[in-house]
C-alpha cells in the first residue's frame, strides 16, 4: 500500500479534518486510472454499471461476479483512491449469514477494501455483522435505486414529516451499527444537512445539495457523455460525449475518404531490426 493511499479509516476521519471528499464512480481501468490521477478520494463500482455499462433499464438485475470484474478492473489501475464495491440487489438483504458472505466474496474477489449496501434500520443487523468480520462499510439512504419499484419511480425521498424522521433514524441506525460513511441520494437539502450534523460518519451526498461531507456523481455524467435526459443533480464538468461524436465523425470521413491511415501510420517492410521498445507503447503493441 502506497503511504498516501486512502482507507475507510481515512475517509472516517475527514469528516473532522476535511477537505470535504470527492467521490466518482469507475467501472474499469482506463477510467480509474485518470480519475485516480486527477485526485478523487473513493472510486466506486456502483451497481449503476447495470445501466451506464449494460443498459439495463436498472440496476437490479446486477450479480456479484459482474460487480467483482469491475472491481479488479478499478483496483488494478488505483494508485491513491479508496475503491468501494455496491452490493448487488439481494445479495445482503435476505439475512445477515448471506449478507457476511457476499460481503466477503466481494473483497475476495473483486479485491474491493470496503462494500456498499442500501438501506437503513432494516439492514442494520447486516451492517452490524459484516463490519464485525472486519469489512468496512459505506450505507445508502434516501432514494435508494434498488427499491425502485418500491419508491413507485427514481424519486426524491424524505419529503414528508414521518418521511424526514424516519431517514433520520435511518442514517443513525447505518452509523450505529458500525458504517464509517454513508450515501444521502435524492433527498432535500435541509435533510441532508439535518442529518450530516446528527451524526459522526461523513455524509456522501448525490442530489441532496451542497451541506454534506462529500459528493458522489457517476463518472459518464459528470464527463457529459450521458444521452437523453438528466436528473437536475448533474453536473457536467467537461462535454466528452461532444468530443467523441466529433471524434467518432473525423474518424468515419477519413477512413471513408482514404485520408487515414497516413505512411506515419503504417509500416514499411524494408526495416529488419526491431528499433528499441516505445516506452509509451501498450504491451504488446508493434512498435
Ligand atoms: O450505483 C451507484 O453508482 C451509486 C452511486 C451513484 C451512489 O450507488
Amino acid at each position: 500500500m502506497t503511504s498516501d493511499k486512502i482507507t475507510a479509516p481515512a475517509v472516517r476521519a475527514r469528516k473532522k479534518t476535511g477537505p470535504k471528499l470527492a467521490v466518482l464512480t469507475a467501472y474499469d481501468a482506463t477510467m480509474a486510472a485518470l480519475l485516480d490521477e486527477g485526485g478523487a478520494d473513493v472510486l466506486l463500482v456502483g451497481d449503476s454499471l447495470g445501466t451506464v455499462i449494460a443498459g439495463q433499464p436498472n440496476t437490479l438485475s446486477v450479480t456479484i461476479e459482474q460487480i467483482c470484474y469491475h472491481g479488479r478492473a478499478v483496483l488494478a489501475a488505483t494508485r491513491r483512491a479508496h475503491v468501494v464495491g455496491d452490493m448487488p440487489f439481494m445479495s445482503y438483504q435476505v439475512c445477515a449469514d448471506k449478507a457476511v458472505e457476499a460481503a466477503g466474496a466481494m473483497l475476495r474477489e473483486g479485491g474491493f477494501e470496503a462494500v456498499k449496501l442500501e438501506g437503513g434500520e432494516v439492514v442494520a443487523e447486516q451492517i452490524r455483522r459484516i463490519v464485525s468480520v472486519g469489512i468496512p462499510v459505506m450505507g445508502h439512504i434516501g432514494l435508494t435505486p434498488q427499491s425502485v419499484h418500491a419508491m413507485g419511480g427514481y424519486r426524491v425521498q424524505g419529503r414528508t414529516p414521518d418521511a424526514r424522521a424516519q431517514l433520520v433514524r435511518d442514517a443513525r441506525a447505518v452509523e450505529q451499527s458500525g458504517a464509517y460513511s454513508v450515501v444521502l441520494e435524492g433527498i432535500p437539502a435541509d435533510l441532508a444537512r439535518e442529518i450530516t450534523a446528527s451524526i459522526d460518519i461523513p455524509t456522501i451526498g448525490i442530489g441532496a445539495g451542497p451541506h454534506c461531507d462529500g459528493q458522489v456523481l457517476v463518472c459518464y455524467d459528470f464527463l457529459g457523455m450521458t444521452r437523453g435526459p438528466e436528473p437536475r443533480f448533474v453536473k457536467h464538468f467537461a462535454e466528452l460525449g461532444e468530443a467523441v461524436l466529433a471524434a467518432t465523425r473525423a474518424y468515419v470521413s477519413e477512413v471513408r475518404d482514404g485520408s487515414f491511415p497516413t505512411p506515419r501510420h503504417s509500416y514499411s517492410s524494408a526495416q529488419t531490426v526491431s528499433p528499441p521498445a516505445d516506452p509509451e507503447a501498450p504491451h504488446g503493441a508493434p512498435s
